[in-house]
């Protein structure tokens, strides 16, 4: 298992608390409103979404519920990575292939019962119409029938309007906020551009908070 899937890793760390309590907290918004489709941004790259996205996709699978996990990050994502897969076939060329047909031989069960996971795909030239063409559309209609749960490891809104014609197209937005790295104006202006398409914000994760500030990079993981 690979190192980053803290959840199996290191179950018990505070790490894995705080994921579980996000988890919990989606769960419970969740009352009187279907949230199944969960897509996790930030502000700028590299703040830790597919860090939060795939440990947050396995407590979800851990409660017994179908969960899928989607690398919309065509240019750059990593999701395969983290759980030890080849950057093989994915999001990029179902996309052109016949959705409906063949949907389900795009996606992967991994080794862990209920977690499923739609990989990147080949780096396509236009990531932006592909994420929001018709076809993604036709696409979450079909896996909201399949699973309890999608998890969509997303790119920053960083002033493109990728993430936020997809934010607005799912339940719940979960904005990842590294706190070394994200200027406090960035974030607010991501939230602000999120509420105006009328996107549903479940909350802002902190992440990469040090245990104590001499022991920062070394505290991640525990
Ligand atoms: N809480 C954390 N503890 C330890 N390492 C972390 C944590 N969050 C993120 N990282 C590490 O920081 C790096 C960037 O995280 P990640 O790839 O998840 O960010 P991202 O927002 O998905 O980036 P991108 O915008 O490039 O997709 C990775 O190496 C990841 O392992
Ligand atoms: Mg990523």
């Amino acid at each position: 298992m690979k190192k980053e899937l803290v959840i199996m890793e290191n179950p018990k760390s505070s790490i894995s608390e705080s994921i579980r309590t996000i988890r919990t907290n989606l769960q419970f918004s969740s009352v009187g409103k279907k949230v199944k489709s969960i897509f996790i941004t930030s502000s700028v790259p590299g703040e830790g979404k597919s860090f939060i996205s795939s440990n947050l996709a396995l407590t979800f699978a851990q409660t017994g519920k179908k969960t899928l996990i989607i690398d919309c990050d065509m240019r750059r994502g990593r999701t395969h990575n983290v759980f030890g897969l080849k950057p093989t076939r994915g999001l990029s060329n179902l996309l052109i292939d016949n959705i409906e047909e063949e949907f389900k031989h795009y996606i992967i069960k991994s080794e862990i019962p209920e977690l499923y996971i739609l990989t990147r795909g080949t780096v396509p030239p236009n990531p932006s119409e592909l994420l929001n063409s018709e076809g993604m559309e036709t696409l979450l209609n079909l896996l909201e029938k399949i699973f309890d749960y999608i998890i969509l490891d997303g790119v920053p809104t960083n002033g493109l309007p990728d993430a936020l014609i997809m934010a607005r197209r799912v339940d719940k937005v979960v904005i990842v906020s590294s706190i070394k790295y994200t200027p406090m104006d960035l974030l607010v202006n991501t939230k602000k551009s999120l509420e105006k398409v009328g996107a549903d914000i479940a909350g802002v994760v902190v992440n990469k908070v040090p245990k104590k500030s001499t022991d920062y990079y070394s505290s991640y993981y525990e």
